[in-house]
């Protein structure tokens, strides 16, 4: 069965830019209402919260650091006093640092996965404290079948994302489906050497990257099901069935 979402509301963590940017506006052409959360991007968040207001569905832009405990707490405290109602939470956000097995340190651990996973998890229990039914959405990375020496911090969180995923859908069921995104290469970060790109795009099944429009379509879908919980859709282009290892 496919469940109506129009005229339902979203908060999209790091909903500014990149992938986050493009589910916002997914979910407003189907007429989602959207919390357009951004931790230093403000003029991107208002530049997105326009386009989809445009759009004919209703918009707000909340501020978070999600490495802050209390500020996650604000996040969604404010979210529900904003827009009065939250339906689906998209968890998003994320710090993609070069932080290899070899340079580890708790402390830089420690800040990735309270980004990574700590703020899903934290913000996952609260919005279940504060709705009767609603649907929740991680976006992880198909490296979670694989291995990343030289993201190891990064690989971790998502891995613990991956899990929580999981166990979150057993244990927040029947009021609250839990699912998650997992991307393969879609869009190059920053610090990534275009070479090195091309070279891994080679080793991918459908030897191309995936557009955010893949991963939004994913997200969308998820969202619509009325019926699928507990479960990860690789948007990889085929990369999960023969898992990469990054040293
Ligand atoms: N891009 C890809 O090809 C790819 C591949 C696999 C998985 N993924 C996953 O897909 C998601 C989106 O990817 P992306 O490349 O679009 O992400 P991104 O641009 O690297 O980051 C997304 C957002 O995270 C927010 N963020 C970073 N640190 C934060 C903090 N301390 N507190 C709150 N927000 C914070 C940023 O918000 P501000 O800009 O406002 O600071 C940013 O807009 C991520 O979860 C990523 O791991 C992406």
């Amino acid at each position: 069965m496919v469940d109506l979402i129009k005229g339902k509301t979203a908060l999209v963590t790091g909903g500014s830019s990149r992938l986050g940017k493009v589910i916002c506006n997914y979910l407003a052409r189907e007429g989602v209402n959207v919390v357009i959360h951004y931790n230093s991007s403000r003029e991107e968040a208002l530049r997105v919260k326009e386009e989809i207001t445009s759009l004919g569905v209703k918009s707000w832009v909340i501020k978070a650091d999600l490495s802050k405990p209390n500020e996650v707490d604000e996040l969604i405290n404010e979210s529900f006093k904003q827009a009065g109602e939250v339906n689906f939470l998209i968890n998003n956000a994320s710090v993609f640092p070069r932080v290899g097995l070899s340079d580890l340190s708790i402390n830089g651990l420690n800040w990735i996965m309270q980004v990574n996973a700590w703020a899903p998890l934290m913000l996952t229990l609260r919005f279940a404290n504060m709705v009767n039914e609603g649907k929740v959405i991680n976006v992880l990375d198909s490296v979670v079948d694989g291995y990343n020496f030289e993201r190891y911090a990064y690989y971790l969180s998502k891995v613990m994302l991956n899990a929580v995923t999981r166990s979150l859908a057993l244990r927040l069921a029947p009021r609250i489906m839990v699912n998650a995104v997992a991307p393969g290469i879609i869009l190059p970060a920053k610090d990534e050497d275009t070479g090195r790109v091309e070279a891994m795009i080679n080793q991918v099944p459908l030897r191309r990257r995936g557009s955010p429009d893949d991963i939004a379509h994913a997200v969308l879908f998820l969202l619509e099901n009325s019926y699928v919980t507990g479960q990860v859709i690789y948007v990889d282009g085929g990369e999960h069935l023969k898992p990469r290892v990054v040293y």
